[in-house]
């Protein structure tokens, strides 16, 4: 079986050590195990640009379009061919400014121009699960466990694929991981677990029981709440609704299992997307003469002449 990781911190830094770590968890449960990693600051992933012509092919069905940039352009396919070859993905991140680092952002950005990814992802016979773990400097990093869930459900294809997540706070020295033996075991047994996980799915088609940390969302596993004026709230991740109360002085959040079944990321709320999407289109193109003249009489010029005049770069 394969396992494949990626990683965007600095290299030999934290994050590629605690993935060794991980890796070794996974041979500690599959002993012949092929595993490998990308550090996305080796490779060059051009950014997406939001021309949608990826997503126009694919609201028309045709899932073999690839992005403009084409297949050698930078190392978006074959990372992406590596993460198709594979069983589990495991995903890790440094927080830079409360979030993953751009560098990861941006390849996923890049996987909706990836055809029937996701459609691979959640076939029973490509068992792919996934884990991840993050790192911060100090503390400020309440977003980050949210947001790597996420990207890893992203690259997995279902937040029931995404078997373990862990985040831990105060790494912020070099290799400083390597002091700090209880955040090796805990990302070693991260990785045994996305290879039980695999195994699991190879043989039974089911998908792993969630191991990682709390979140107060039971379908994303989210520690976060948005909050509405009118008193509601929801999942920010989910766009699930639930509601609150206090018990003891402590809040409760309830979620029914009927709003689950509403989630933005459950089959519901992804054919909601695509429909919202296919209407935002269809709205395009049936104002396409209004749009043309009235950007070519007010803000052609406009535009041309506010926008800043950037620096040729010396090569
Ligand atoms: C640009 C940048 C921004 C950072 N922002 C944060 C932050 O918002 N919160 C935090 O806890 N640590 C922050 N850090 C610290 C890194 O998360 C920390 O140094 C980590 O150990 C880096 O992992 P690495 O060794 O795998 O590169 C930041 C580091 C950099 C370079």
């Amino acid at each position: 079986m394969k396992f494949f990781g990626i990683c965007c911190g600095r290299k030999n830094g934290n994050t590629e050590l605690l993935m060794a770590e991980a890796l070794d968890g996974v041979k500690d449960r599959i002993p012949d195990a092929e595993c490998s990693f990308v550090n996305l600051q080796d490779a060059e992933i051009k950014s997406c640009i939001g021309c949608e012509t990826c997503m126009k092919h694919k609201l028309k069905g045709d899932m073999e379009f690839r992005c403009i940039h084409g297949m050698n352009e930078d190392h978006f396919y074959a990372i992406e061919q590596q993460m198709r070859a594979a069983d589990g993905i495991i995903v890790s991140a440094p927080a830079y400014n409360l979030l993953p680092p751009g560098i990861l952002i941006r390849f996923l950005n890049k996987m909706h121009a990836s055809g029937d990814y996701r459609a691979i992802t959640q076939g029973v016979d490509i068992c792919k699960v996934g884990g991840c773990f993050s790192i911060g400097g100090t503390d400020w990093t309440d977003y980050m466990e949210n947001v790597m869930r996420m990207i890893t459900m992203e690259l997995v294809g279902v937040y029931d694929g995404v078997a373990d997540a862990v985040h831990f706070d105060f790494l912020p020295g070099f290799q400083l991981v390597l002091a700090a033996p209880e955040v090796l075991a805990r990302v070693r047994r991260l990785g045994q677990n996305v290879a039980e996980a695999a195994l699991k799915k190879k043989e039974t088609g089911e998908n792993p029981e969630y191991r990682g940390d709390w979140g107060v969302c039971p379908y994303c596993h989210s520690n976060m709440i948005r909050v509405f004026e009118d008193g509601h709230v929801s999942c920010p991740q989910c766009n699930v609704e639930g509601t609150v109360s206090v018990e003891n002085g402590k809040l409760r959040v309830t979620f029914t299992e009927d709003a689950m079944q509403k989630s933005r990321w459950a089959p519901y709320g992804q054919k909601l997307h695509m429909e919202n999407i296919g209407k935002g289109h269809k709205r395009t193109a049936e104002n396409a003469g209004l749009i043309r003249d009235r950007f070519s009489d007010k803000y052609r010029e406009k535009l041309k002449s506010w926008r800043a005049k950037l620096p040729e770069l010396e090569k």
